[in-house]
Parts: structure tokens; sequence; C-alpha cells
């Protein structure tokens, strides 16, 4: 088990689709264990296999509050059957640096998914969970929070983190300069 990089936008990764899980084995054991602790260590509600670099169709997530105690849930190959309703909130994302959005998500959703050891199952998500998932499907599909937003505002996250990379690639070149 280890903490992994979070992968942050615009890193071309994140726009990726990932492949269709078809081995139930130790690396994907491994691979979820990783996920967790880097969730966890973030901290955050949930974690895409992508955000690690792993182009595989594996997410994690724990939506229990500080106060509970933790329940982390794996959803391998999960799909989206049916989704009613909507409700829009703040959502922010671990590998969009610095930025948060109100977004508009169902209500209400249908999810089938398959569990690490392969077995499938079906069930249904609304509110916060729900939005969870939708999030961490997303990623799944080289999709981010931010593309589900007005272009007025995605310019500004846009010219935001464009700063923020100039500013880093500053830092870094005197931290040469320095040495
Ligand atoms: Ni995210």
């Amino acid at each position: 088990m280890a903490i992994r990089e979070i992968l942050k936008h615009p890193h071309p990764t994140l726009r990726k689709k990932s492949k269709v899980v078809t081995e139930f084995d130790d690396n994907l054991r491994k691979l979820v264990a990783d996920m967790a602790d880097t969730m966890y260590d973030a901290p955050g509600a949930g974690l895409a296999a992508p955000q690690i670099g792993v182009l595989q169709r594996v997410v994690i997530m724990d939506v229990t509050s500080k106060e509970e105690e933790g329940q982390l849930i794996v959803l391998v190959n999960p799909v989206i059957l049916h989704g009613e309703g909507s409700q829009v909130d703040e959502e922010g994302c671990l590998s969009v640096v610095d930025f948060t959005a109100k977004v508009k998500r169902f209500e209400k959703i249908r999810v089938r998914t398959q569990n690490m050891a392969g077995e499938e199952n079906e069930f249904e998500a609304e509110g916060w969970f729900a939005r969870v998932i939708q999030h961490e499907l997303d990623h799944i599909e080289g999709a981010l929070f931010i593309d589900h937003l007005s272009s007025l505002k995605r310019a500004l996250y846009k010219k935001q983190r464009k700063k923020q990379l100039r500013e880093e690639m500053k830092l870094e070149k005197d931290q040469v300069n320095h040495d």
C-alpha cells in the first residue's frame, strides 16, 4: 500500500477514457489499496483510478461524515443505468487545484457495478452519495466537473490555473538559479 501522486488538471491522462477491468486479481486489490491510502491522505470523498495515472474503470469513495466510522465503497466497471431529478451543489476535485463551483447532477441514480471479486450488483443512490458517484464516473470517461460549467466560469478557472502554473514554473526556475 502506498500514497500515490494525484495528477492535476491539465495532465493529459485525466482526459483519457479508462479501460474495462477484466482481471479481478492481486493487481486490482493493490490498486484499490493504493487509491484508498491516497484518498484518505488527501483527504477526499472520492477518487478514480485515472487520477493516480491508472486508466482502469475503478472508483472509490467514502461519503461518511468525520464523526462516523469510515466506510470505503469500491465500484469496478460502474454504469449509471438510470438517472432522475436534479440537484445543484458545490463541487471540488483533488485534480482541480483551488477551485470549486456549483454543478448540476441527477438527484437519484440507479447504478450497476462489480465488486473486487467481479460479482455484479445494482443499487440506488441519491443526494450527496449520488453526486459523488456521478463525479467519479466522469473521471473514468475522461471528464472533469469543470466540463459542466458555463464557458465563462470555465474560462475563469483556466485563467486562474494558467497563472498558478506560471508561478510554479517561476518558483522552480528560481530554485535552480539558487542552487
Ligand atoms: Ni474528482
